[in-house]
């Protein structure tokens, strides 16, 4: 067993979206935090039994040809095919092998980062991993630079890149792309049909103009065994979102793992309005009971094992 099963069971139950009491939180009780090196070989020994993140953070080489049919992780009945760019990005060996750092920061999307001048104490971090291709130069006094690994859902293409209609966009999303030079840039593109073609465009771009990244491809076993992992820890999430799926593929390759940019709820601990993402207008509907994930369970998990000093979870400004 993971943590305390009853915190963990408990916390299940209690799924809104009113934002924590400011004594839940943790932004009230950042000297008392001490790091809980026990559990956290635990957690990543129990997490080993579900996956491998080393193994699982991508699909091989050597294990698809072009043209190889696909089925989509959360569309059974839908496929795609392996294309011919696809394929040759495709790593050789997995883009995370041998790697260990002592420090890791995951910077999630909340606007809960706006004015918390984390951006130098992100970027100390040893490694840090960021979601969905966020933008950081406009923000980086709370967000920070450092990038060494990033996510990319095939939605972000057209949610924050206007699918490219334009050359002005294209621009953008190369210049984007470029900015990640050495950085891995993970694309979850077998988990829903729809995003094959924004997949598409975005590895020709990186073809073309060279970008020097590493591409990822999550392997399709990974999704399911993330969930999981987590329902036989009682924490019955729908499908786990972009963050807590980094989370559980650090504890592999971290030691102490510190959370930024996590706070799903539109107020913060003193009523004071806090936007969905710190960088565009999109609502808090986008975590009703029709979305895909359950952020604030995942978010009380999270908050319990900040607790146990198995990670530590951000949420207020910072020195
Ligand atoms: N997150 C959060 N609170 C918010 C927004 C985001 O805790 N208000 C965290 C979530 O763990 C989320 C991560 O930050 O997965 C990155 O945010 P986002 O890009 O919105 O990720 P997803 O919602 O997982 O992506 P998608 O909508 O494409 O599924």
């Amino acid at each position: 067993v993971l943590v305390d099963p009853t915190a963990m069971a408990g916390m299940s139950r209690r799924v809104d979206h009113r934002s924590p009491s400011p004594r839940n939180t943790a932004k009230h009780s950042p000297d008392t935090w001490t790091f809980n090196k026990t559990l956290s070989s635990l957690i990543r020994k129990n997490i080993l039994r579900f996956l491998d993140p080393e193994r699982d953070i991508s699909i091989l080489k050597g294990t698809l040809k072009p043209g190889d049919i696909i089925h989509y992780v959360f569309d059974r009945r839908s496929t795609t095919n392996i294309s011919e760019n696809l394929y040759r990005l495709l790593p050789t060996a997995s883009p995370m092998k041998n790697q260990h750092h002592r420090r890791c920061a995951i910077v999630g999307n909340s606007g809960i980062l706006l004015n918390s001048s984390c951006g130098l104490e992100i970027d100390s971090h040893d490694f840090v991993i960021r979601c969905n291709l966020a933008p950081v130069e406009e923000y980086f006094e709370d967000v920070g630079r450092q990038t060494n690994l990033v996510t990319m859902n095939p939605s972000v293409v057209q949610r924050a890149f206007q699918d490219l209609v334009s050359e002005e966009w294209k621009g953008r999303f190369l210049q984007r792309l470029r900015s990640l030079s050495g950085s891995v840039l993970w694309i979850p593109a077998f988990m829903a049909k729809g995003g094959e073609e924004r997949v598409e465009w975005a590895l020709r771009l990186i073809l073309l103009h060279t970008v020097d990244v590493r591409t990822a491809f999550p392997s399709l076993r990974l999704l399911h065994a993330v969930r999981g992992y987590w329902l036989t820890n009682n924490v019955h999430i729908k499908r786990p979102t972009t963050g807590l799926l980094m989370y559980t593929m650090a504890t592999r390759f971290c030691e102490e793992i510190h959370l930024y940019g996590f706070w799903p709820f539109p107020l913060d601990p003193h009523g004071k309005p806090v936007k969905y993402h710190y960088y565009d207008t999109l609502k808090y509907e986008y975590t009703s009971s029709s979305s895909p994930h359950t952020m604030p369970l995942e978010f009380r998990t999270l908050s319990t094992l900040h607790r146990q000093g198995a990670l530590r979870l951000h949420t207020g400004a910072c020195e």
